[in-house]
């Protein structure tokens, strides 16, 4: 078969026949939660963590799935292997899992039961390609992060308006920029995608959990921290601590680390990706087995990939 299967509400069915209700409160309401996951060579990377969240996720929004935490995984690998065959070599898949509570019929106040949908898509490398090397510019967007005491940070949910706010006015300032959220006090947050780090005397600083989401990269980066020997500091910060900042990335499943080139016209560190960054990056590569930042270089143009391919090359020896 040539096109892609998805899982929803109990059936493999092909992708174009995947249809969800225009009364499903996904829809109308964004009442919903989400995750994403991705492959490394093929092969799904921290699926149960990423289970985890999705479960606690369900479970701050009180839906019920009406799947155990085996049977989601065991649907996800078969969502992965149904669909293996359609992709190249040098791909990999981002796999989704899009859960709403339901449709509640129409005239009436009865719900059906939650839309479940686990989809894999092929990662979109040239997203992040010529960051690895040119870094990525930050900009501090008016509109602030929904505070934790309304709306926890930590769920995964599909409802995304207070980030596309923040996208669209960072983006308008600079058609290139991430947004970096502060939270009410003015302290930095996350992207509107990930999670935000700097570096400053070559320790790894970070928000608290309380107002970002757990990022699983953000987990795994903690580990890779621990065992090369880089401190890690969880506190808040403002943007004042970030413009002195020696080099800084953001983190997150599609990119794993991205480095960071300003923050509000700001420039932050020097050559990119940053020492500690690129420790942390080649830590990645050894841990997964391949060097995800190639990878992403060569989505590019056969020009643009070897040229950046060799500056990368150059960055790592
Ligand atoms: C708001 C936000 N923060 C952080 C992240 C990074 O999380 P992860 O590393 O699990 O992809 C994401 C990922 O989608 C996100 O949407």
């Amino acid at each position: 078969m040539s096109e892609r299967t998805v899982y929803l509400s109990g059936e493999f069915v092909p992708e174009s026949d995947a249809k969800v209700s225009i009364f499903d409160r996904g829809f109308t309401s964004g009442d919903g939660i989400y995750e994403a996951t991705r492959t490394f060579r093929h092969k799904l990377f921290r699926l149960d963590e990423h289970i985890d969240r999705l479960f606690n996720s369900l479970a701050y929004v009180r839906i019920d799935c009406g799947l155990s935490r085996d049977e989601m995984t065991e649907r996800s690998q078969e969502v992965v292997s149904r669909n293996l065959h359609l992709l190249d070599e040098d791909d990999d898949y981002a796999l989704w899992h899009v859960i709403s509570r339901g449709m509640r019929l129409p005239g009436t106040m009865t719900m059906t039961g939650a839309t479940v949908a686990i989809f894999a898509q092929p990662v979109d490398f040239t997203r992040y390609a010529r960051s690895y090397i040119k870094g990525v510019p930050l900009i501090t967007p008016a509109t602030r992060r929904i505070p934790p005491q309304s709306l926890d940070p930590k769920a995964k949910i599909t409802n995304k308006m207070n980030h596309n706010i923040a996208m669209f006015e960072a983006q308008q300032a600079d058609p290139n920029a991430i947004p970096l959220m502060l939270d009410l006090d003015g302290n930095i947050c996350e992207t509107d995608t990930a999670n935000v780090f700097f570096i400053s005397k070559g320790r790894l600083c970070t928000p608290k959990s309380r107002t970002v989401l757990g990022g699983i990269t953000r987990m795994v980066l903690f580990e890779l921290a621990e065992k090369l020997g880089i401190g890690v500091v969880e506190d808040d910060f403002t943007p004042f601590d970030m413009y002195a900042a020696e080099e800084a990335f953001i983190s997150g499943t599609s990119g794993t680390v991205v480095p960071v080139n300003s923050l509000n016209g700001t420039k932050i560190g020097g050559a990119l990706p940053g020492e500690v960054s690129l420790r942390l990056i080649k830590a990645w590569n050894e841990m997964i087995g391949m060097d995800c930042v190639a990878q992403s270089i060569r989505h590019l143009g056969d020009n643009e990939s070897k040229e950046l391919l060799s500056a990368w090359d150059k960055r790592q020896s």
